[in-house]
């Protein structure tokens, strides 16, 4: 099995003061006999990201961000490109979250792109997928799903540099989780389908689980065969909560 990775996402939420959460969570960490058997990762809002790379430096706490453009630089007001956030020093980037997909239209088509441009910059790929309830309830959600991995997977990818986190949409801040059995075909569709377009490295890449992901599931969720880690919105705001997941998951 791989490495797991458990990162944050922490969404349009937190100012400067919030960072004290992440000094909180370096404490915890630093305070445990032996460290978790995973990868550890918060990816911020964009204004964050610089203070929170410096506070980390030294941590076992990898950064992200939540989005880039497809251009590495140019007139696209308000974008961010992933050689900016290369130059920050941080890891990782999130792309094709179900947010960004339903805000900004974002095709696969994008998201591809997206990711290409942050696998040209060095940075590990975070490519999110996820069917919501409608198509869920009519059967499609493993076609849905797999269709976006095809369509979204950037050329190039490697089991080192491209990470696809599933999640629901229905599940993502509504409390609601897939059953387990629901989870493990998933993934297990993913990985399939990974294997199919890239035979060698598609059956190493890591295939995390994220909707809903809270200390009270994050044990039973991260045992289901196939789940190599979570993607954790709410919960990771907070400190225990991002912790309590870790140390559920993989202490
Ligand atoms: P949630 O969000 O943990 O708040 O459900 C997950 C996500 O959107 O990555």
């Amino acid at each position: 099995m791989p490495r797991p990775l458990v990162a944050g996402n922490w969404k349009m939420n937190g100012g400067v003061a919030h960072l004290q959460e992440v000094e909180a969570l370096k404490d915890k960490l630093a305070a445990l006999t032996s460290l978790p058997a995973c990868d550890v990762a918060i990816c911020p809002p964009a204004t964050l990201l610089d203070r929170l790379i410096q506070m980390t430096d030294t941590s076992q706490i990898g950064t992200g961000a939540q989005d880039c453009h497809t251009a590495s630089s140019g007139a696209h007001t308000g974008d961010i490109a992933a050689a900016m956030i290369k130059d920050l020093g941080a890891d990782y980037v999130i792309v094709g979250h179900s947010e960004r997909r339903a805000d900004h239209g974002e095709t696969s088509a994008t998201v591809k792109a997206k990711a290409e441009a942050g696998l040209k910059e060095g940075l590990t790929v975070i490519v999110c997928v996820g069917e919501t309830e409608a198509t869920r309830d009519a059967g499609n959600a493993e076609a849905f799903v797999t269709a976006q991995v095809q369509d979204s997977l950037p050329h190039g990818a490697t089991a080192e540099t491209v990470i696809i986190a599933y999640e629901p949409v229905w599940a993502i801040g509504t409390g609601r989780t897939p059953t387990s059995g629901d989870v493990e075909t998933m993934h297990s569709a993913i990985r399939t389908t990974l294997a199919n377009i890239l035979p060698t490295e598609g059956g190493q890449m890591r295939i995390l689980y994220g909707g809903s992901v809270k200390p009270g599931n994050a044990r039973e969720l991260m045992a289901v065969p196939g789940v190599d880690g979570a993607l954790v919105g709410g919960a990771s705001l907070k400190a225990d909560d991002f912790f309590g997941i870790i140390e559920a998951a993989y202490c």
